[in-house]
């Protein structure tokens, strides 16, 4: 089980660099490859000689060019990112990101070799329809007939990695930061849903919206989610070391 910490902008650089002393403090050498790391793009230099998994939270469509203020993936490829989230529901609802921005944030993804994330998720109105939002969300992906071939350097990532293009992480917007979930079985169906729909070897389902170290017992035992997309409990070394403890 991988367990993925999303910080948003929620992590300032001391909170951070005290952060990285304790959960190294915490975490074996040999469980640090189930984790990866979300941090703010002005962070991602703590990570460059940790040796934890990372990635962006967000990146522009472009790998260069005159775009003051954007993320650039390609940067954080050379810094040592791996992974991607793409399409989180905040960057949808308060960004007012498209599927066609996502598909283009794919693309480049793809170009650089870095894993997407990619985050899917139905709001409250649609909780019981979700399967149309959801297909929605990943129609674009079924015409990619590139995509399983991505020009991967497997040595640089952990067996579980290895042969996986892209990670979809199931992500309700009425769950995320409110303490509701989906009960075990609706996530179960939900997630052998995508994979199904997809239906594709290389893929990973994550969950994320409301996980701790209590939520994640139930969850863990899901037999069609390969991993979690924690927020607000991944702001604490301890909070967030136990909720893999959870699930070991
Ligand atoms: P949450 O956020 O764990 O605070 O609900 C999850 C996310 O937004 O990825």
């Amino acid at each position: 089980m991988i367990i993925a910490a999303n910080w948003k902008m929620n992590m300032g650089f001391h909170k951070a660099v005290e952060f990285l002393a304790s959960f190294n403090s915490l975490v074996g050498s040999e469980d640090k490859e189930n984790f990866i790391f979300f941090p703010p793009a002005c962070l991602s230099g703590l990570f460059h000689k940790e040796n934890f998994y990372w990635g962006g939270q967000n990146i522009y469509y472009k790998a260069e060019g005159s775009c003051t203020g954007e993320n650039s993936a390609k940067a954080l490829r050379e810094m040592g990112a791996r992974f991607c989230l793409l399409g989180h529901s905040e960057r949808r609802w308060t960004f007012g990101e498209s599927d066609v921005d996502v598909e283009k944030k794919f693309s480049l993804l793809q170009e650089l070799a870095l894993i997407p994330v990619l985050c899917v998720g139905e709001s409250l109105s649609d909780r019981f329809d979700r399967e149309k939002i959801l297909k929605r969300q990943l129609s674009w992906i079924k015409d990619y007939k590139k995509y399983e071939k991505l020009p991967w350097k497997p040595e640089l990532l952990p067996k579980f990695f290895k042969d996986i293009s892209l990670i979809v992480a199931y992500e309700p917007v009425w769950s995320i930061g409110t303490g509701d979930t989906p009960s075990v079985q609706e996530l179960n169906e939900t997630a052998h849903f995508i994979k199904d729909y997809l239906h594709l070897h290389s893929i990973k389902t994550f969950y994320g919206g409301s996980i701790d170290e209590k939520t994640v017992k139930n969850f863990s035992k899901c037999s069609y989610i390969d991993g979690f997309l924690v927020g607000g409990a991944s702001l604490s070394a301890q909070g967030f070391y136990s909720i893999y403890e959870q699930c070991l």
